[in-house]
């Protein structure tokens, strides 16, 4: 077992947004093989598509209408296999997404399912009678809108659940044909050469779920999402999910060398139980940490150590800064502390995931209101929920369109404002940059680990820094230093006694090749990795 994932670094791609090869103003699987050498040099090791699928696009693919196929927009399944072999001849792996919970509406299996009710496909999904009251069986609400989850079929007669839209049916894992015909998603991915899966809302996934109504949230305000409205006692973070993340690794552990990753909205404690009581569910569950973590040096310190002190022996840590859920990470930290950020992500222990775009530091598009697509701004709308600003479309060049679809043809979203300096071409030229920076990071990262795999302690430093120490995994001789300044004033931290280095990147850019011992001076919003030389 070679075990690539526990040193490699994931890049995630949103595939409608990331080269567009055939000029519908939509990105396909052809754009992504184009750009795979783009990312080979980047230095990443495997590439995660978010959904290709067949699909009505009511959740942009997260609605899956045939999980074997690949939409049309997207190219074809020899598209799906030039893809897998161009990355191999590259020594990138692929991840694709699997979306474990709920199929689309237009999904055969639901088409069968919702015709009658004694179809042998019913239980294949969650039917069940009205309430005493006529009504919805239980008061869950949808994850977007927060109207009810659950949707009545006139034809039959009952209620089906839905998590999320209307046009996503939540599957029922408790099914054995269900699962088999799940299960054997995976394999025909794997057998195609897929390295692994991304699992999307891996903790969501019900067996033999109770329908009992979930108690109101008591810090629910006006202003706030509305599905917040009530706790998720009853629907989330059930044993379930933990009995559907066992069978999803029997499978994936029948293949050599492949990767188990989920999606888990959840807070550290409850977050480890991914990892598998024997550690035999998910290789990496992903870790939000640094997402939900107000951008201070205090709070980041203590949500890395708290994770790191969590981390059971067994499992491997990992990291993200942003994706296709979330509003960029440049935007929510501005420019500057995104290269502080990027320097964190690259430098602590474990896999790191980049979301597209995010290592040119390109900040969240503008929407006009009515070019929205995402369903849940349109649903409730002005609450900031909107996921359209992070997904526009990947900035290759001061060409048309930042180079993402020819010239005459309108990109799905529009094209960011700041397109004509912050795109790969402009930012290839410059030393300075932050590609080039993150270029520079990731390769300190492959060559030293001590950087990807060994030891993570943290300093207390003074307010606004934060520093730790990385050392090679079997033995103290190679030794480094982050120190981040997370202010834009100058900080200043006297360095342990005796103890000096190099830099041998500067998020800033320009102090390479320095030497530093007694008071290290770190610039507003920069960040120093320090190989050291010498330690007491
Ligand atoms: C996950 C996806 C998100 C999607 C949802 C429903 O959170 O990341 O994009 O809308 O699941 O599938």
């Amino acid at each position: 077992m070679s075990n690539w994932w526990k040193h490699g670094i994931v890049y995630q791609v949103y595939p409608r947004s990331f080269q567009d090869a055939d000029g519908d103003g939509v990105g396909d699987l052809a754009g992504i093989t184009d750009r795979l050498p783009y990312l080979a040099d980047l230095g990443v090791d495997a590439v995660w598509i978010s959904p290709i699928y067949p699909s009505p696009m009511a959740d942009f693919g997260y609605d899956v209408a045939d999980y074997t196929g690949v939409h049309e927009l997207f190219g074809t399944l020899d598209d799906a296999d030039q893809l897998i072999e161009s990355a191999h001849d590259l020594g990138l792996k692929v991840i694709l997404d699997y979306v474990v919970n709920h199929s689309s509406h237009q999904h055969p299996w639901f088409q069968e399912s919702r015709s009658s009710r004694d179809n042998p496909k019913r239980d294949w999904y969650f039917w069940k009678d009205p309430g005493p009251d006529g009504g919805p069986p239980t008061n869950w609400v949808s994850r977007f809108g927060g109207g009810s989850a659950w949707e009545f079929d006139e034809q039959t007669g009952q209620y089906y659940l839905h998590t999320y839209l209307a046009e996503q049916p939540d599957l029922n894992w408790g099914n054995a044909d269900l699962r088999r015909a799940m299960l054997d998603v995976l394999r025909f991915w794997m057998d195609r050469g897929v390295d692994g899966f991304r699992v999307d809302v891996a903790y969501r996934a019900m067996v033999a779920p109770q329908w009992r109504d979930n108690p109101p949230n008591p810090d629910w305000q006006e202003g706030m999402d509305p599905y917040r409205k009530l706790q998720e006692t009853y629907t989330k973070n059930l044993p379930d999910a933990h009995v559907v993340g066992r069978m999803l690794r029997d499978v994936v552990d029948e293949y050599d060398d492949r990767v188990l990753i989920g999606e888990v909205t959840l807070p550290v404690d409850r977050l480890m139980a991914f990892y598998g009581e024997n550690a035999d569910e998910y290789h990496l569950p992903f870790n939000f940490n640094l997402i939900h973590s107000d951008w201070t040096a205090d709070s980041v310190r203590e949500h890395v150590d708290d994770y790191e002190q969590h981390v059971p022996t067994t499992g491997w840590p990992n990291y993200v800064l942003g994706n296709h859920d979330q509003h960029r990470f440049a935007s929510r930290v501005g420019p500057e502390q995104a290269r502080v950020g990027h320097m964190l992500l690259l430098t602590l222990r474990g896999t790191p995931t980049i979301y597209y775009g995010d290592e040119l530091g390109m900040p969240d598009g503008r929407i006009p209101p009515e070019m929205v697509q995402d369903p849940w701004e349109l649903k409730t709308p002005g609450l900031g929920l909107g996921r359209d600003p992070a997904r526009t479309p990947m900035q290759w060049s001061k060409a048309p369109h930042a180079g993402f679809c020819p010239p005459d043809a309108e990109p799905w979203l529009p094209v960011g404002p700041d397109a004509n300096v912050i795109n790969v071409e402009v930012q290839q030229q410059e030393a300075s940059s932050m590609l080039s920076l993150t270029k520079r990071l990731i390769a300190l990262r492959r060559e030293n680990p001590a950087l990807h795999a060994g030891p993570y302690r943290s300093f207390d430093t003074p307010e606004g820094v934060f520093a730790y120490a990385r050392q090679s995994p079997e033995d103290d001789t190679d030794r480094f230093l982050i120190a981040l300044n997370f202010t834009a004033e100058t900080q200043t931290w006297a360095l342990p006694d005796g103890l000096h280095g190099t830099v041998e990147a500067s998020a800033r850019y320009g102090r390479r090749d320095d030497t530093v011992r007694g008071i290290l001076a770190l610039r507003p919003n920069d960040g120093l990795v320090i190989r050291v030389d010498h330690a007491p």
